[in-house]
Parts: structure tokens; sequence; C-alpha cells
């Protein structure tokens, strides 16, 4: 949807935060019937960062946002709201993003969660570039964070050995040159994808109980194979759109910023957009899957590296349980 307000809105500060505590393959190798190897060729995973059992997500965006506002030179009192991508949040009411205000110190501010699993911070940042756009809010902080440690069925090897935990946020500013900040953006769901992706227990559907823990409905499930092929297409089809749609082609994009799910996700991605890998961020060898926590993460870490410039044009683009999915065209503006 292209952008027809009369304010853009604009990223004016990036910042992530990974736990210390690093689980390599060999460590599945003692527990599971898989290999180094196996997990490294079919998903370009080497490791990936758990935080502790005794800290929530909130204890990962919090140090994320700390890092958006010092880059920024701001204070909690300046952000008018919060906005959270996450499927694991603290607890289930209240949001995240009341827990944060309170943890930050912001004070007269509005926000909430959006529960989009991989496609959370994108489906995040467009909902606040659409507060950006009415006017209202000038400073908008967009987080992405999971700790999928807490939801992971360590006996499955299907999915035990592709999550990790982290937590990336951004500030959303208003811009006033049309041609600047985030410039265009397509996102989708499609429920027909749900039943190969979830997590069925604590809803209103499976209470929790003896019988949801016993049955380990509180856990990540997927249908890795089904859900491989359809996110390959989803997320190589949007990719190519947005280009298609704003006359711009792979050449004229500085950075890939796809959902990191998969190695060979990516590089499928990448090959349909004719980018070559060298403009496509990648971290899943160190951080696996963090789901809303890998787009920020990258940019923020690709930003500390000196590697985001001015004028840079990013695509990002995900793919997530619901199915959700989607991609964001942006300027880079500073
Ligand atoms: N170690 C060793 N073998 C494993 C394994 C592991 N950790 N996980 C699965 N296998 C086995 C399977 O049991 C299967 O064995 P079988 O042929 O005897 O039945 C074999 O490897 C192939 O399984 P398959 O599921 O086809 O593997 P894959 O190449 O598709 O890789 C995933 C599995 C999960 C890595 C891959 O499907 C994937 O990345 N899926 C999508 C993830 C995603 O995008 N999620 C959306 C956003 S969260």
């Amino acid at each position: 949807m292209q952008n027809s307000a009369r304010i853009n809105a604009k990223i004016t500060s990036v910042g992530h935060y990974v736990p210390d505590f690093v689980i390599d393959n060999k460590f599945f190798e003692g527990i599971l019937d898989t290999s180094d190897e196996w997990i490294t060729e079919r998903t370009g995973i080497k490791e990936r960062r758990w935080l502790t059992a005794d800290k929530p997500t909130s204890f990962m965006a919090e140090k994320a946002i700390k890092q958006v506002l010092e880059n920024r030179g701001i204070g909690p009192e300046d952000i008018d709201m919060i906005i959270v991508g996450t499927v694991t949040p603290d607890m289930i009411y209240p949001s995240t993003a009341c827990l944060l205000q309170e943890k930050i110190g912001a004070k007269n501010i509005w926000g909430f969660d959006i529960l989009a699993a991989c496609s959370g911070f994108i489906f995040a940042l467009i909902n606040g570039v659409q507060f950006i756009q009415s006017g209202n809010f000038k400073k908008v902080l967009v987080v992405g964070a999971d700790k999928m440690s807490a939801i992971l069925n360590i006996q499955d090897r299907n999915s035990a050995i592709l999550f990790g935990d982290a937590a990336g946020a951004v500030l959303l500013e208003p811009e006033e040159d049309k041609n600047e900040g985030i410039l265009d953006w397509i996102m989708n769901i499609d429920g027909s994808g749900a039943k190969n992706l979830f997590q069925l227990g604590g809803g209103s559907l499976h209470p929790a109980s003896h019988q949801t823990v016993d049955d380990r409905m509180h856990f990540v499930y997927q249908e890795g194979r089904t859900v491989f092929k359809d996110a390959v297409k989803g997320m190589a089809d949007v990719s190519y759109d947005i280009l298609e749609e704003n006359n711009l082609k792979g050449k004229d994009v500085a950075w890939l910023v796809p959902h990191q799910a998969n190695h060979r996700i990516i590089t499928a991605t990448a090959e349909r957009m004719g980018l070559s890998m060298d403009k496509v961020m990648v971290n899943i060898n160190k951080y696996g899957n963090t789901t809303a926590g890998t787009i920020p993460t990258c940019i923020s870490e690709y930003w500390q590296a000196g590697k985001v410039n001015k004028g840079d044009y990013l695509v990002l683009s995900s793919f997530g349980a619901g199915y959700t999915w989607g991609s964001v065209l942006l300027k880079w503006s500073y």
C-alpha cells in the first residue's frame, strides 16, 4: 500500500539485546537424535542464545529500548507510544507494552502488543507508521522481542533446534519528505496456515490443565516441511512484488533484511529479488530464529557495524505463524 498520507514516518534510532548464554548445536547432540552437521546444513544455524529461566521477554526488550534512547540522545519522557510484537509476552496480560512503559519510566503514553509471530516486528512497525501519519504521535517505539526458549519442546528435534531469544527496537518519527523513511508495505494474513504452526495450550480453546501440560500443548508445534514450502513462496513473492510496485530492481536495494527462519528460505528470497548474498543481512548462524526479534536485531547489528548508510534502500520481509507475511520498503534516513 503506497503511502498517501501527508506525513511520512522514518526510523531514527535502533537497538538490540541478545542474552549471553550460548547454546551450540553440539548441545542438542547430547539430548536428541540430531547432529551439528544436519542442523548447519538444513538451517544455517550454528548456535543460538537462551535467556536464563528467571528472566522474561521484557528484560531483553527493556535493554533494546535503552539502546534506542541512548543512540537518539532522548529520555523515556520523550516517548509517545510503545508497540510490541511478541508471541512470548511476560504473561497473557497485561501486555508487554504496559510492563515496558513502567520499566523504562515513560509517562502519559499509549501502547499495546501485536501478535503476528515471526512477522510481529514488521506488523508492529507498520502500525507505528499509521500513528505517526495521523499527526498525533511524534515518537513511537516499535519492539520485536521473543523468549522462544520459554515455549520450546526440547524433546522435538523438528523445532527445538531452530529457535533462540532476542529483542530489537526502533524509534519512529515524522518525516516531511515523501521520498524518505517508510515508503511502501505489503502485509498479508491467511488463517488456512494456522494448522501448520501453533501453540495450542493456554488459550480459551484449551485452557491450561494437567492434561494440556501432559500433552505438551504449551510448546511451539510446526509442520516444518509444509511451512518451509509456504514460507519460500510467501516471502519471495512479497519481496519481489514490493520492488515491482516501486519500479525498483535488485541492484537498487542496499539490504534485504529477511526474517531469519532458515538460511535456505533467505537464499531463495534473495535469488527471486536478483540480489547477491552480500546484500542480505544474516545472523541466523549466531542466533537461530528469534521470531519477532530477527529483523530489528539484524538492522541494529549491521547499523552498529557501520554498514547501513543514509539513502540506502532496505527491504524488510517476513513470514510466520498465522500465516502472517509481508514486506516493507524504506529509505534509511541517518
Ligand atoms: N536432526 C536430524 N534430522 C531431523 C531434524 C533434526 N534436528 N529435524 C528433522 N529431521 C528429519 C526429519 O525427521 C525427516 O526424517 P525422515 O525423512 O526420516 O522423516 C528429515 O529430517 C527431513 O525432514 P524435513 O522436515 O523434510 O526437513 P527439512 O529439510 O524441511 O528441514 C526444517 C526441517 C524444520 C529445518 C525446515 O522445514 C524449516 O526450516 N521449516 C520452516 C521454518 C519456518 O520458516 N518457520 C516459519 C517461521 S517461524
